[in-house]
């Protein structure tokens, strides 16, 4: 049983990122089978990371075993641009995943893109409290039942950037950010609504993120991911490279 937090979560180390890709995607197809009691709430991580996790979740071993319809799937964050565009994370999860399989159009909530980014990311949370069936988010009840999330060379997740007001959210779900060191204003989960999840999972592959990981696994307060808790549990699922191993 792994921590709650950056420094104390199970860390588990493979290959490569093919390795990573088949692992969570066993993984996370056997936590959306056990879920029972109600609907399986997920958070899609974007970025290039997780692209071969939905090839393998959308190829013939899974898509006809994973419970689509049961699963809700919402995004960790976006870049406030068309949904066709390629800089959209909507556009790669669905390409790559979502039109190959049997999923409920109901079930896929896409971050909303046009007119004001304050609106858009009212609208978002609106559609997270109407799925969790409260206002507040309760200790005990989490929101999400999985959050993906990467990491990024300056240390940010989702779309939490250094320096930006973003940050301090307490609390608000969801919200814009305007980074200074990457393209596109953006919405993004903020660090209470990913609290509450039963498991957080890092996804990191490559040597350019050793760096970075090493930061965070480290604590240090000045990258955004390292400020990322759950009321459940935190895994980082990283290759060696990443690893420094
Ligand atoms: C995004 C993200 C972002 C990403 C990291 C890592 O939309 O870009 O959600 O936080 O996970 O930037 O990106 P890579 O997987 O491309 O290295």
């Amino acid at each position: 049983m792994g921590g709650h937090d950056v420094k104390t979560g199970e860390m588990i180390v493979l290959a490569d990122g093919e390795a990573i890709a088949q692992y969570m995607a066993k993984w996370l197809t056997e936590q959306a089978l056990a879920k029972k009691d109600g609907p399986f709430v997920l958070a899609l991580s974007g970025g290039s990371t997780p692209k071969r996790l939905y090839q393998i979740l959308a190829s013939e071993e899974y898509a006809g075993r994973f419970p689509w319809a049961n699963t809700q799937f919402f995004f960790g964050d976006e870049r406030f641009v068309p949904a066709d565009d390629p800089a959209s994370n909507y556009n790669m999860v669905e390409t790559e995943m979502l039109e190959h399989v049997p999923v409920p159009i109901g079930n896929i909530h896409r971050m909303p893109t046009s007119g004001d980014p304050a609106a858009a990311a009212a609208q978002y949370q609106a559609e997270l409290q109407k799925v969790y069936g409260a206002d507040t988010l309760q200790p005990g009840r989490p929101l999400f039942d999985v959050v993906m999330l990467g990491l990024g060379d300056n240390g940010h997740t989702a779309s939490l950037f250094p320096r930006q007001p973003v940050l301090q959210e307490r609390k608000l779900w969801v919200s814009t950010c305007v980074p200074d060191d990457a393209p596109h204003t953006r919405l993004t989960l903020t660090y209470p609504a990913i609290h509450s999840s039963r498991h957080v999972v890092f996804m990191l592959a490559g040597a350019a993120k050793k760096e970075a990981f090493a930061k965070v696994r480290a604590g240090d307060p000045a990258e955004p991911a390292s400020h990322i808790t759950t009321e459940g549990e935190l895994i980082w699922l990283l290759d060696k490279a990443a690893a420094g191993q």
